[in-house]
């Protein structure tokens, strides 16, 4: 794809804007609805490149999916025949996950609950991230699991491509050594298959999309506070139809563009509000952002609309405990913090290095580029990004690493710039947004 530079700088966003469906809340209804019993109709399923491969992971399974256009353009109406519990099948060869870590760390788990071999294939970024996390608990659960192996600033680490052979699994209590919804959902997808309660303590409380859809389809789980209890094996069963709120990971580039432009308003309707995933809102909101948000019904997940107005910001400080809650959202909530009047400090940020592309260097090699003020400071065992804000960013040739939210995050600053910026290789926005150069364009003043 050509360097992207098709815009000049945005003076505002005006309109309305729907989103397909949240990546991560599509990943786990194909998950569970082909775990389950019945057939369920998942709707404003995205188009994403991550969702399809856990789409044609699970057919290579032995699940049968038909897939269908959905109602909002670039969606999907997909039917799923669940297998039940146990209906999975032996696939022919390996599975190939692209480079979607949710596919292939959220599959690890159901494959651990079955009594066949299967080797899992990543794409090059995938096969660069971390995978010890994931399969030290499984193994602990009985799971014979064999990775790519190599050390890592001293500490043994595991990689893709990993071959597992699951079955006749033990439960274990598992207390979480770091934070990471993916880990979690995978030990209790595992958890599904054994039958004393498998129960996981998380060290700060994570996305709970896993849990909510296990509950909706009635599974046996129990949450306190940040532990939480899986009892196996009872058969799932499908609640026939399940709308996919918009992704609020997606919204997350608009709603700091629009609240950086003073003329702005924007709506963004019917987007997933699970508070696990509002951090953004909560921090752009401390930043002096003029946000509203309006709820429009509360299904298995939280949903409703988002209305933005253009304001000033300013800095703010972002606590360890808030990271998980707007992970994803890291690299706009730099763009924000740069233009932002005064300091913003995101505390225990590490868990960005190991993302599609190690998010803090490609962020703030970036930004930098662009004029802005970045440090990176060392506290104990992770790190700090402290960002002090410039009244303007400038012109650069930047780059996404190859990462879809690095050059989605680097877009929202070109047009918050002023003077010609080139963006390196966004043919990967893909992975988690294909119409988002349409949809900006479409709300762009
Ligand atoms: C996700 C969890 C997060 C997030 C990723 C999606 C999920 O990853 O960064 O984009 O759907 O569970 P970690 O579990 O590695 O923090």
């Amino acid at each position: 794809m050509q360097p992207f530079s098709a815009f000049g700088r945005a003076s505002s966003l005006k309109g309305e804007i729907s989103l397909l469906g949240d990546k991560s809340i599509a990943h786990r209804a194909l998950i569970i609805a082909s775990l389950a019993q019945g057939k369920t109709s998942i709707e404003n399923f995205p188009a994403s490149k991550d969702c399809l491969y856990t789409k044609s992971a699970l057919k290579k399974l032995g699940v049968r999916i038909i897939q269908n256009k959905g109602i909002q353009k670039g969606s999907y109406r997909l039917l799923v025949f669940g297998r039940g519990l146990s209906g999975l099948s032996s696939p022919k060869g390996d599975i190939f996950t692209g480079n979607s870590g949710t596919t292939f760390r959220l599959l690890l788990g159901v494959l651990a609950g079955q009594n066949f071999k299967v080797r899992l294939m990543a794409g090059s970024s995938l096969a660069k991230r971390p995978m010890f996390r994931v399969t030290e608990p499984l193994r602990q659960m009985g799971a014979r699991i064999n990775a790519k192996r190599k050390t890592q600033n001293l500490k043994p680490e595991e990689y893709p491509p990993i071959t597992i052979k699951g079955g006749n699994l033990k439960p274990i209590t598992y207390r979480m050594p770091l934070a990471s919804a993916q880990v979690k959902s995978a030990i209790l997808l595992a958890g599904l298959y054994v039958d004393a309660g498998t129960k996981i303590i998380e060290p700060i409380k994570t996305r709970d999309h896993t849990e909510r859809m296990l509950k909706l389809f009635k599974a046996q789980l129990k949450i306190r506070g940040k532990e939480i209890t899986i009892k196996g094996p009872s058969q799932l069963h499908s609640p026939g139809r399940i709308y996919i709120p918009g992704d609020i990971s997606s919204a997350g580039f608009f709603i700091v563009l629009a609240a950086l432009l003073p003329n702005s308003r924007l709506a963004v309707k019917g987007v997933s509000l699970n508070p696990s995933r509002l951090g953004i809102i909560r921090v752009l909101k401390r930043m002096g952002a003029d946000i509203r948000i309006k709820y429009s019904g509360n299904n298995f997940e939280p949903a409703g609309d988002i209305l933005i107005k253009g304001s000033e910001l300013k800095g703010a400080v972002v606590k360890k405990e808030e990271i998980p809650s707007l992970i994803d959202e890291l690299p706009i909530l730099m763009v924000a913090a740069s233009l932002a009047r005064g300091k913003t400090i995101f505390k225990a940020v590490g868990e960005l290095r190991v993302k599609e592309t190690d998010r803090i260097r490609s962020m703030s090699a970036n930004l930098r580029k662009m004029g802005a003020d970045i440090k990176i400071v060392r506290d104990g065992s992770s790190e700090d990004i402290v960002i002090l804000g410039v009244k303007k960013l400038k012109g650069a040739k930047v780059k996404s690493f190859g990462d879809h939210r690095t050059a989605m995050g680097m877009i929202v600053a070109r047009l918050l710039a002023s003077g010609r910026t080139e963006i390196e290789d966004i043919a990967c926005i893909d992975k988690s947004f294909p119409k988002f150069i349409r949809l900006l364009e479409s709300v762009i003043r």
